[in-house]
């Protein structure tokens, strides 16, 4: 297990487009999937997306057991999440605060669906089906914005809205920030 170096915006592999995986229950997938645990935890996010180690496959990983720096998140299950799809359950869509490891030292504000369902597979190869809301549907549109080569300052509508975390927390008037994935 290792902590991978987390490529940062500007870094062209970002851009690309991640292949589905193929092959489950390889030692290289289990070494991925654990270093990307590792990455998060060590980097203090709530997710992460492989492309984010450089590695162009379809594979987030989400759901710290605890957050020291977001206390008052709301819980994720801790969850690998391969060759994931989304749907929209509705139209209806949020404004929020993000961040990502990849763009440290910085915050937008993002519109995102609201419900979604997910689906995908763990490291097993078993099939995940969940219908999600408000900052678990958020988590997991961010991570798979990353395998289309999406990072979340491309989503931002305001960009009077997205800066840097120092500067943003005294101009938040109580808005949380607390999005690091
Ligand atoms: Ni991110």
């Amino acid at each position: 297990m290792a902590v991978r170096r987390v490529l940062k915006m500007g870094d062209p592999d970002l851009l690309r487009v991640s292949e589905p995986v193929k092959v489950f229950d390889t030692p290289e997938l289990k070494a991925l999937i654990e270093d990307l645990w590792e990455t998060m935890e060590a980097e203090g996010g709530v997710g992460i997306a492989a492309p984010q180690v450089g590695v162009a496959e379809r594979v987030v990983v989400f759901g710290p057991e605890e957050s020291e720096r977001y206390p008052e998140a709301p819980a994720v299950p801790r969850t690998v999440l391969i060759n994931p799809k989304i749907e929209p359950i509705g139209d209806e869509t949020a404004e929020g605060w993000e961040g990502c490891l990849s763009v440290p030292g910085m915050r937008g504000v993002v519109p995102r669906y609201l419900r979604i369902r997910y689906s995908g597979y763990n490291e097993n190869g078993e099939h995940i089906e969940r219908e999600v809301e408000d900052f678990h549907a958020r988590v997991v549109q961010h991570e798979c914005d990353h395998l289309d080569g999406i990072l979340y300052p491309m989503r931002i509508e305001d960009m009077r809205l997205f800066g840097f975390e120092s500067e943003l927390i005294i101009q938040s008037e109580g808005d949380e920030i607390r999005c690091e994935v």
